[in-house]
């Protein structure tokens, strides 16, 4: 029997596993099962007011469990999870009642990158493996010798991290987007921020006021891409498309033309689709660091969005938009900059969430990639910049 169906196996007729978790060792038993679950209470000598978090080894299984949370707390959880991350999310349906001390409304939740319990479907109890206050256990022989014993299967995994997950709580994330650290753990506060400001950030029904209030020349810099963008595309590529704002003025401006717009939100794509017609655009979520759509596009353009990439991201974007485009084709980027003059800043950012570069960068990455690019529109912090691809058989020579 493999290691997963030994432990599913043991956790389903009542007994306690200790076992290698992400971070440190854990303690698991089914928490459907009150003698399970308060014998292993007694082996830690945890008081059992106290919560655990129930483990899932699939985010699907996860999510497949908790149907009552909402959009943003699922879509926090794509995220976040599978990793060393343990969530606090609302309960209204008390599920896991035994998992939750003594407050039902909340319950916790991990989902682990753990592959050798990959195929166990079973949500268990899990808590670390040691005395209440005691040190974590970082390898299996620090696990209390008494918690062993009384284990009725005990999996030895090596070393660990020895760092436990980082706690975060999204109980207020569906109302308000409010999120904090309750334990400092694997996964720093930056990189939290990054992953759970952008989909908060980009609420459909408040995104078109808010960049407006933000950017005073965001009318300027869309009709200023869609002005850089030439006339007669027929293939266009648009990259964080939102809310199609700027779509509509690109297929306003090449009528002739079909669009396939990426965006990481379903939710401002979705705004897209409503807006733009239906038979000349092709909408797909997913993540401009990601492999770009198939084909030979004559424009590809972005507005806003190619700033959430770092400097190294960025310029492996340059190398993709370039195999991307047809030859002759052209690629327009409008964006937020780091002006050479500081006072010229005036784009408010948001630290490991915007993180744009300098114009000289992005033309000595365009460059690289053998594209002619040069700056067509500034104002402060913000630019266009048009790339151009040499026609079929001429080699860039600048
Ligand atoms: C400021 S909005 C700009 C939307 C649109 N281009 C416009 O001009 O109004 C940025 C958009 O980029 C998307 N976005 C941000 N980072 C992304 C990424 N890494 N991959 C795909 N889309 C991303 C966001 O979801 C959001 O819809």
């Amino acid at each position: 029997m493999s290691e997963a169906a030994a432990f599913a196996r043991c956790l389903a007729g009542g007994g306690i596993a200790v076992f290698p978790a992400d971070t440190v060792y854990g303690l698991a038993c089914d928490p459907e099962q009150p003698a399970a679950v308060e014998r292993l209470y007694a082996l830690k000598r945890r008081p059992l007011e106290k919560p655990s978090a129930v483990m899932f080894f699939s985010l699907p299984e996860a999510l497949r469990a908790l149907p009552e949370l909402g959009p943003r707390t699922r879509e926090a959880m794509r995220r976040l999870l599978p990793g060393p991350v343990g969530l606090l999310v609302p309960n209204p349906a008390r599920r896991f009642p035994l998992a939750c001390g003594s407050d039902p409304h909340t319950l916790g939740v991990r989902v682990p990158h753990l592959p050798r319990f990959a195929g166990v479907r079973l949500a268990v109890l899990q808590s670390s493996a040691n005395l209440a206050d005691g040190p974590d256990a970082r390898r299996l022989e620090e696990v209390p010798e008494a918690i062993r014993a009384a284990a009725d299967l005990v999996i030895d995994g090596g070393e660990l991290p020895g760092t436990p997950s980082t706690m975060v709580d999204l109980r207020r994330y569906e109302r308000d987007g409010e999120w904090s650290v309750v334990r400092a753990g694997l996964v720093g506060e930056e990189e939290l921020r990054r992953k759970l400001h952008h989909q908060y950030h980009f609420d459909p029904a408040s995104y078109e006021r808010e960049i407006q209030a933000e950017i005073p020349a965001y009318g300027e810099l869309q009709a200023a891409v869609a002005e850089a963008s030439g006339t007669g595309a027929r293939r266009i590529l648009e990259l964080g498309t939102g809310t199609g704002a700027t779509a509509e003025l690109l297929l306003a401006r090449h009528p002739q033309a079909s669009l396939v717009g990426i965006d990481e939100s379903p939710a401002m794509l979705a705004a897209a689709q409503s807006r733009l017609p239906r038979e000349r655009v092709s909408l797909r979520v997913g993540r401009i660091e990601d492999e770009l759509p198939a084909g030979r596009f004559d424009l590809v353009a972005s507005a806003l969005a190619v700033h959430h990439l770092d400097g190294t991201e960025k310029r492996a974007l340059f190398r993709r938009i370039r195999g991307a485009l047809a030859p002759g084709g052209r690629f327009v980027l409008g964006d937020v900059v780091v002006p050479e003059d500081p006072a010229a800043a005036r784009t408010p950012l948001t630290p490991g969430f915007d993180r744009p570069s300098r114009i000289s960068e992005q033309l000595e990455w365009l460059a690289e990639t053998e594209l002619l690019p040069r700056v067509v529109w500034e104002r402060g912090d913000l630019a266009v910049i048009v790339a151009d691809a040499t026609p079929a058989g001429i080699v860039a020579s600048q």
